[in-house]
């Protein structure tokens, strides 16, 4: 299976800041931005991931994380010129994609929570179809929102409905089979002029193979788009950090433990950034050679 990160757009809520830097570089407390949506591909199993982002940004994004083999991955990156829609990605990166199984995750979203692992794997495992995720929300009018069936089977896709048929939120992270790049050549722009991944979705709906994953009350999912949901994320972020002990989205360690790298490039990862908390948290993993399972 392949990944694909989305890390383009134009960031116009988060102006003035995203008028010189990619939102998606922004600091979420104690990393960028890229790196939550990088640790799900990598806890979903993905090794093949591709990074797509504009012009401006790209060359940035490859100074971060290079060709990802300190991490054990493969990383690759993709030029989207112009913002034309969240389902563009399947065309800006259709080489890289092929007729392979492929995961999307939108470079602002931020998942967290118990089982979140394993929910991963599931989706990865069902390669026939598409498989997304939904989150309860409070105002599901600003959302794309799906309605399942007792088996847990996709039967509705509404874009910002007026009324929602139910509260869940169709969240920036879905996995899709080897059909989604004739899919996405297959759709007309929207009113709006973008490639619409809703009309990528409905094409799934239509032949009864999509299904979506309801993410518990025990989940987070934070978008970072405005300059309130940045900060809110970073709060949360260094709260849980604190309390906890463990970090959120930290790279190295997931490597580590996925078996991608080995203890003492673990440690290395880490000693090269041995002037904050967060480089010394993976040394102290490396060190202390926990076999526990990944924490998202
Ligand atoms: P959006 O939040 O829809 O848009 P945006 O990031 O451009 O921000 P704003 O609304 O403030 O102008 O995008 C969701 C994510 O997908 C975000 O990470 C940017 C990315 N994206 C692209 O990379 N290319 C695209 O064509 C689109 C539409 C989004």
């Amino acid at each position: 299976m392949k990944g694909l990160i989305l890390a383009g757009g134009h960031g116009t809520r988060l102006h003035p800041i995203t008028l010189g830097v990619s939102k998606q570089m922004l600091p979420v407390y104690d990393k960028p931005m890229i790196y939550y949506p990088l640790s799900v591909l990598m806890l979903a199993g993905i090794r093949e991931i591709q990074i797509i982002s504009s012009p401006d940004h790209l060359d940035s994004f490859r100074t971060l994380l290079g060709d990802g083999s300190s991490l054990g991955i493969e990383l690759s990156y993709a030029e989207q010129d112009k913002p034309r829609g969240i389902a563009d990605a399947f065309l800006v990166s259709a080489d890289f994609v092929g007729d392979d199984p492929v995961a999307l995750v939108l470079g602002d979203n931020i998942f967290h929570g118990a089982g979140f692992t394993g929910l991963l794997e599931q989706a990865a495992r069902n390669v026939e179809g598409c498989t997304l995720f939904g989150y309860p929300v409070r105002d599901p009018q600003r959302y794309g929102v799906g309605e399942t069936d007792a088996h847990g089977r996709l039967v509705s896709i509404e874009e910002k409905p007026a009324r929602p048929r139910t509260n869940l939120a169709i969240t920036g992270l879905y996995f899709y089979d080897g059909k989604v790049v004739d899919i996405a050549r297959g759709l007309h722009r929207s009113a709006r002029g973008e490639l619409e991944i809703t009309d990528v979705n409905r094409a799934y709906l239509a032949r009864g193979e999509a299904t979506l994953i309801e993410l518990g009350r025990g989940s987070v999912w934070l978008d970072t788009g405005t300059h309130d949901a940045l900060m809110e994320a970073g709060q949360y972020v260094q709260v849980l950090e604190h309390r906890q002990g463990v970090r959120i989205a930290c790279l190295e360690e997931i490597a580590w433990r996925l078996g991608y790298i080995d203890r003492d490039a673990c440690y290395r990862l880490g000693s090269r950034l041995a002037n904050t908390a967060y480089g010394r948290y993976i040394m102290e993993v490396a060190e202390s050679g926990r076999a526990l399972p990944p924490t998202g």
